[in-house]
């Protein structure tokens, strides 16, 4: 019998099963579809709190999962709120194999610290105990931003966060690396740089500038950047890349590995290479940053560990990722049209 090729892994995953935090969210959903498609033999239970009219004072919404990111998922779903020790509960019940851990307050411009810290910090470490009694393996979200201005290429071990939610994600960082060493856990925190793709729509603002400058682009009207933004360069990374880290985490050594291109482009550059895809020639507006105090300047990833301890290669170019993901970004427009 022909032995089906699997994406990233050809381990054979039989009777594990998957839990995927935030699965209704942008990475967690791609996550859950990934191992529905490649990996029919798992079981996976998505853990999300789904969306409500909650807001934050900055105006978004409270928690940004959607059902229908989840439309083609035929696992099971659980509606719980990883702050609550009553919904901890569900997840111990499942004495999960792996724990995919994507839930978190997402929304860098979120000020409410205690908000940020019970959500990402606390809810984290009860997840982490969890596991421990379960012996599961956790692979978590941390993020660039835990490094803030700090110098370029950014490389674990020197962290300047300039907002509350990167110091929370390098507080989740420095939990794990504890339980790592002190009951020897499975544990893999992967610092994703700026991620872009399917599924990133119900992200509304807070939703990767590429979907954002791309719907401007197609309702006809010329991208917004920051003023400047010709020398603001991020390290962009497709979800493709995004996934293909996590899967290799599954079976790698534990630690905090980042996961980006290694290459910092510039926003301008998102734009130029939108108008070109999608054959527009629109010029640009540019507004002023709100957010400057504590803006991102310059990230680009230093991927060497990531590279040789998990064996992982970045595949998409910022210019390939765009270009594979317009096809998505058309069907969202004849859906919603620039509605974010
Ligand atoms: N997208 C990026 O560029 C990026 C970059 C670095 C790190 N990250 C991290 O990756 C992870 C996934 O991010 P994303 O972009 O998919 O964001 P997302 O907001 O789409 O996903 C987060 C999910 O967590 C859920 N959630 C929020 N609060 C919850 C709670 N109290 N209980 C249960 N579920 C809750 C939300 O409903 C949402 O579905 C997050 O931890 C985020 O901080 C994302």
């Amino acid at each position: 019998m022909k032995t089906l090729i699997k994406k990233y892994t050809d381990a054979n995953l039989w009777n594990k099963k998957i839990l995927i935090t935030g699965g209704a969210g942008f990475i967690g959903s791609n996550l859950a579809l990934y191992f529905q498609k490649n990996h029919p033999e798992v079981e996976i239970i998505v853990f999300d709190i789904f969306r409500s009219d909650d807001k934050f004072s900055n105006g978004n919404l409270k928690s940004l999962g959607d059902y229908r990111n989840l439309l083609d998922f035929r696992g099971e779903i659980i509606s719980g709120d990883i702050n609550s020790k009553e919904d901890l509960e569900l997840i111990r019940e499942l004495r999960a194999d792996y724990i995919f851990h994507e839930s978190a307050i997402s929304d860098t411009t979120v000020k409410d610290q205690k908000l940020m810290i019970d959500t990402n910090v606390v809810a984290f470490k009860n997840i982490l105990e969890i596991a421990r009694e379960n012996n599961s393996r956790v692979i978590y979200a941390s993020s660039g931003a835990t490094y803030g201005d700090s110098k370029s290429p950014q490389t674990v071990g020197i962290e300047e966060p300039k907002n509350i939610y990167g110091f929370s994600k390098l507080m989740m960082d420095q939990i794990a690396l504890k339980y790592i060493k002190k009951y020897y856990m499975n544990i893999v925190g992967l610092r994703y740089f700026n991620v872009y793709g399917k599924n990133e729509f119900f992200k509304g603002k807070t939703s990767s500038m590429v979907l954002q400058f791309a719907l401007q682009i197609l309702s006809g009207s010329a991208p917004k950047l920051f003023q400047g933004s010709d020398k603001i360069f991020r390290d962009f990374i497709y979800i493709e890349d995004i996934l293909q880290a996590n899967i290799l985490s599954m079976f790698s050594k534990s630690g905090i590995y980042n996961v980006g291109t290694g290459k910092a482009r510039s926003f301008q550059d998102i734009a130029d290479i939108l108008q070109k895809e999608l054959k527009r020639d629109l010029g640009n507006i540019y507004i002023k940053n709100p957010f400057i105090e504590q803006y991102q300047f310059y990230t680009e990833a230093n991927i060497l560990n990531t590279q040789n301890i998990l064996g992982y290669q970045p595949q998409y170019s910022l210019e390939t990722g765009i270009a594979d993901y317009v096809p998505d970004i058309l069907k969202i427009f004849n859906n919603y049209g620039n509605q974010i």
